[in-house]
């Protein structure tokens, strides 16, 4: 069976994106769907490539039981194709991720419009310059859930 591929997009890959990546990838397996899935993350930017997340968004997941264990990476315009979900933390990030993608015209979802408890439009705020992390961890998890829903039932899982 296709497996359903998922790539969450922030701006650094250190700290938002690795964390709904995580997240989203506990929730699967604790529904023993993880072999209907391939789950990645990326980021708009290069900055971080090759570094481990943030050690406040690993201490964070630690703490909650999830492991965050991505690598840094920046996302390419190759990986509209890698890709069914593309999966954005900001509408900032949603923009760039537009334009990107140029005249193919994907559809990039923001995270939280998954989370049927927040206003469309509502952002993943970024931890880097503010903290916040685990205000962050929560804010996927309700969006991680959301999203799981949804795929249920646009996949029959
Ligand atoms: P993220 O946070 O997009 O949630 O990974 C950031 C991490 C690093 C930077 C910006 C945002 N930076 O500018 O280096």
């Amino acid at each position: 069976m296709q497996k359903i591929r998922v790539c969450f997009v922030c701006l650094g890959n250190i700290c938002r994106s690795p964390t709904a990546e995580a997240v989203f990838r506990h929730l699967v397996e604790a529904e023993g769907l993880a072999h209907r899935f391939e789950i990645d993350s990326a980021g708009t930017g290069a900055w971080h490539t090759g570094e481990a997340a943030h050690r406040d968004t690993r201490a964070t997941g630690r703490a909650r039981g999830v492991e965050v264990t991505s690598i840094a990476r920046q996302f390419l315009a190759e990986d509209f194709d890698r890709f069914d979900y593309v999966v954005a933390m900001d509408r900032s990030n949603r923009t760039n991720l537009e334009r990107l993608a140029g005249s193919t015209s994907r559809t990039i979802h923001l995270f939280r419009d998954f989370d049927p408890d927040s206003e469309k439009g509502s952002e993943v705020p970024d931890p880097y310059y503010d903290g916040g992390f685990d205000r962050v961890f929560d804010i996927c998890e309700a969006a991680a859930e959301g999203f799981l829903d949804e795929l249920r039932a646009t996949h029959a899982l």
